[in-house]
């Protein structure tokens, strides 16, 4: 993949310069690798979390990978459900991360209430508290599920269909909601779009918990692995790295139009689950010989997915610089890596 320019330049300014970040979600997969980023590149970073699916352990390994720089940390914990919490979070920041949401397609089928009073009222609550403390930016995870049962391959920003569970419907009204904060109010925002992101710190259990973390979890557990469906469905699973580089172009992009725009946050690739299940087995089985044998079990199609998704990111390469650093065969190297090491004692 292509050389990192501008995000170079966008880290060389910000190893010059502190700015206060406040990541929301932070104790969770991609609040906590935002916030390990900005504090290894100097920035004064303040998490709010109320650990609804987050860990203090992730906290743990931030602090950890930092060293001294964890001094520069605050821990908010607290829940973006209640306006006073999120009003005391923005004072004095200047770029919002807004990454607290309850994910889960499955989740927000089975209640649907609990996810918009996180992913709708939680995030306006915190649109409010960013707008009242005139953060320099906002910026906040929506989603792909945003382009519902829209067939068109690949995704571009501004076509869209309708949504397919109530999970899409809270992350488009988050669009919805920053769009006429930014006529109404002003306030610069910026929606990432993300699709399938995966990495280190990813939780690998539970009911909701992701494909490729959950799969590793069996992998290594030598417990069956289930493909919903024929296994031919596809993603454009994305690395946590360029998702941790597209927070921080976001934030920081200065090209007119950059900001009150949605972006698609990807690798821009196409991988079935069949292909996704072979490349995993391969990086696996040298440590774990159980697994040569051994083939993935098909269930049932699930109620919500949608059968293929493949992002384009021309947009946010022309108006951010986004230039993602992993495409999926890299990203699971660097993924396989942290989970062996954390998993494998415990399975
Ligand atoms: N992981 C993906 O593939 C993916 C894809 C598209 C969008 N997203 C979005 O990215 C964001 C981060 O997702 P993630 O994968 O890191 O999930 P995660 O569950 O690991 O992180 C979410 C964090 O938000 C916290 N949180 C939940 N409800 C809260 C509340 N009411 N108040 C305060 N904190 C609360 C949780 O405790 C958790 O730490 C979410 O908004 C999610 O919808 C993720």
């Amino acid at each position: 993949m292509q050389a990192v320019g501008k995000f170079d330049e966008v880290q060389a300014h910000l190893r010059e310069r502190q700015y206060r970040w406040l990541v929301t979600g932070a104790a969770g997969f991609i609040g906590s690798n935002l916030v390990e980023a900005l504090l290894g590149l100097g920035q004064r970073v303040t998490g709010l979390d109320n650990f609804a699916t987050g860990y203090r352990h992730n906290l743990d390994q931030v602090r950890d990978a930092v060293g001294a720089r964890w001094s520069d940390f605050d821990f908010i914990e607290g829940d973006i459900r209640d306006p006073a919490t999120c009003a005391r979070a923005c004072a004095g920041v200047d770029f919002v991360l807004h990454e607290a949401a309850l994910g889960s397609v499955t989740r927000s089928l089975e209640d649907p209430l609990r996810t918009h009073e996180t992913n709708v009222t939680g995030f306006l609550n915190m649109l409010v508290a960013a707008r009242d403390a005139k953060v320099r930016r906002f910026v906040y995870a929506a989603s792909s599920s945003t382009y519902g049962d829209h067939p068109g391959l690949p995704k571009i920003e501004d076509r869209i269909g309708k949504p397919l569970s109530p999970y899409a419907v809270t992350k488009y009204a988050n669009e919805l909601y920053a769009d006429v904060f930014a006529r109404s109010y002003g306030i610069e925002s910026v929606g990432l779009r993300y699709f399938n992101v995966f990495g280190p710190r990813q939780d690998p259990n539970g009911a909701y918990a992701a494909v490729i973390p959950q799969w590793v979890a069996a992998m290594i557990g030598d417990r069956p692995v289930f493909i919903n469906g024929d296994g031919e469905t596809s993603r454009d699973f994305c690395f946590i790295d360029n998702v941790v580089q597209a927070n921080i172009l976001a934030a920081t992009a200065t090209a007119p139009n950059a900001a009150n725009q949605v972006y698609n946050v990807a690798a821009g690739e196409r991988t079935s689950l069949n292909e996704l299940y072979r490349m995993m087995r391969a990086l696996l089985q040298e440590r774990f010989a159980h697994l040569r044998d051994r083939a993935p079990q098909y269930k049932d199609f699930r109620a919500g997915d949608v059968r293929h998704s493949q992002a384009d990111i021309t947009r946010a390469r022309e108006l951010l610089g986004y230039a993602p650093t992993h495409r999926i065969d890299a990203g699971l190297r660097e993924a396989m890596e942290w989970y062996v090491l954390h998993l494998a004692d415990a399975s």
